[in-house]
């Protein structure tokens, strides 16, 4: 398990979550333009959700509901839970964990320009990473749990 978020990062990860999700959207759109270059993230999306629009909402709302908390994810056990079990029944792994993160930081900067200073970049890169491992540990467990059934 990684570090504990420092008070710095999260400080400047919650001054800047209302702005992220204001724009929310265009950061979504833009997320997904960039993480579907690659064919093999593509694939792993269910196509009617995605061309229903609301796999993009969900996967944003879920990363910037979880940063505006995320001093205190045990309040969102059960939100995290649910995801953790789409992602166990889509076949999710931990290795595609750096593409959401590559795509999602840039696509902020992209649409917050200069607002999106480095310190602002760096402060949602632990916080996706924070809960990426969170995730992932749930995930691992899930799926070890469906092997012995
Ligand atoms: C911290 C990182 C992530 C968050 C917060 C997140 C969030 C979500 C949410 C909220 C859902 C919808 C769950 C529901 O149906 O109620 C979801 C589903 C899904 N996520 Fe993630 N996710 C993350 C990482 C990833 C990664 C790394 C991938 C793969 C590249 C991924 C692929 C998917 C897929 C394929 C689904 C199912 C889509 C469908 O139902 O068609 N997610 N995720």
């Amino acid at each position: 398990m990684r570090e504990p978020l420092t008070s710095d990062t999260i400080a400047t990860v919650k001054a800047t979550a209302p702005a992220l999700e204001q724009r929310g959207v265009e950061i979504t759109t833009r997320m997904y333009e960039r993480l579907f270059v690659d064919p093999e993230i593509k694939a792993l999306f269910n196509e009617a959700a995605h061309i229903s629009g609301e796999q993009p909402k969900r996967l944003a709302a879920a990363i910037l509901a979880f940063a505006k908390n995320v001093n205190k994810v045990d309040v969102l056990e059960g939100a995290i839970d649910k995801i953790c079990h789409r992602h166990v029944a889509t076949h999710i792994k931990p290795e595609h964990y750096p593409a959401v993160a590559n795509a999602l930081l840039p696509a902020i900067r992209d649409v917050l320009g200069e607002a999106a200073t480095d310190e602002v970049l760096a402060a949602w890169g632990q916080a996706y990473w924070f809960l990426a491992d969170i995730m992932i540990e749930r995930e691992k467990r899930l799926y070890s749990h469906a092997e012995t059934n």
